[in-house]
């Protein structure tokens, strides 16, 4: 069976799942590839740390050059500017192609790193950065490219959306349902960037590239979060009929032409489909010329939620590879190229 080494630099909350789904559902997901996905090695500054899940310790290490030597994917859970950049464009220049969740990066870097990505024929795969679990990226790049984008509404902060859920139906305070989104795996390591819109801004500048096929960056985004929104708002808000949402809004403008990008508290009508959006769930409602509206939902943040969608980007770009794509020449190249007409006549 052809093998495709995989590096994982991380190992918090996405990354222990990662590992996870990795190591115990190895067969399931060979046989679904016909290859072996070996997790080589895990990068965290901390080798000695306990884990949400523990693998045996020889898997980890502090030497992120080891961890990422002979990999054929690299997948960067470690989230933040730096280190992650320099690692990313590291694992593009030894022709690894690369998975990663991190918005913050993609939205003030990405332009660099797409780039890198191109000129080495390496593929750059981040569907976990927008919305967790939910298929959001592909589609916008693949299944709407035919169509014109109109506008994006998303719900794509599950801290936020989980502490407006909970100070609107139980009344709960802003800081202990924001402890509870803590302890429940959703807010990043700093909460700052949830609560006051940053992470939502980031994703919704990823959400426009992929729309209106133009580069965006975090700076565009005109950000407000929900650190100011009290509980006398929320009552006001439900006499009137209305919800308080955390949204992220991508427009596209005829007059003048442009995009706006915006992230702010909204009252949406409790009968509009993203005010049923509770909890730390995500929903991104799209409007385009021929399709009307759509809408996705689903789950937005969490260590296995996440994991699901990392997986997916692991899994497309193996198959991929084992078809000859993109990808550094593998030792294991020869078996390969083998297993190329048995997909075709059985697999497939
Ligand atoms: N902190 C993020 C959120 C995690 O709450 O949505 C998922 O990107």
């Amino acid at each position: 069976t052809p093998a495709l080494n995989i590096a994982l630099l991380g190992g918090g909350t996405v990354g222990s799942q990662v590992a996870r789904i990795l190591t115990e559902d190895a067969a399931s997901l060979t046989g679904r590839i016909g290859a072996e996905l070996n997790l080589t090695g895990i990068f965290v500054r901390n080798p000695q740390a306990t884990r949400d899940f523990q693998l045996p310790s020889e898997y980890y290490s502090d030497d992120v050059d080891e961890v990422m030597d002979g990999a054929d994917i690299v997948v960067e859970l470690i989230g933040g500017i730096e280190p992650a950049r320099e690692l990313i464009l590291k694992a593009i220049s030894q022709g690894a192609n690369v998975v990663t969740g991190n918005k913050e990066l993609l939205a003030t870097h990405g332009n660099e790193l797409y780039e890198a990505a191109a000129q080495a024929g390496v593929q750059l795969s981040f569907e976990a950065s927008v919305a967790g679990a939910i298929p959001i990226l592909r589609p916008l790049r693949d299944s709407l490219s035919g169509d014109k984008i109109t506008r994006i509404m998303g719900i794509v902060n599950g801290t936020t959306n989980y502490i407006l859920d909970q100070m609107d139906s139980t009344g709960a305070s802003f800081n202990d349902a924001l402890a509870e989104a803590q302890r429940l795996g959703y807010a990043e390591a700093d909460p700052a960037a949830d609560v006051e819109g940053q992470d939502a801004a980031a994703k919704v500048a990823i959400l426009a590239h992929l729309a209106f096929h133009a580069p965006f960056t975090l700076d565009q985004v005109y950000t407000e979060g929900i650190t100011d929104v009290s509980d006398l708002d929320h009552k006001s808000a439900a006499e009137a009929g209305y919800i308080i949402k955390l949204l992220a809004i991508a427009e596209q403008l005829e007059d003048p032409e442009g995009v706006v990008l915006r992230v702010h508290p909204t009252l949406l009508p409790r009968e509009h489909p993203l005010a049923s959006v509770r909890g730390a769930y995500n929903a991104v409602f799209v409007e385009a010329e021929n399709v009307d509206e759509l809408m996705f939902y689903g789950p937005g943040a969490g260590g296995s939620a996440t994991a699901s969608a990392v997986m997916g980007d692991v899994m497309s770009i193996a198959k991929r590879r084992l078809r000859g794509g993109p990808g550094r020449t593998h030792t294991a190249r020869r078996e390969l190229e083998c297993l190329d007409i048995g997909e075709s006549t059985t697999r497939y």
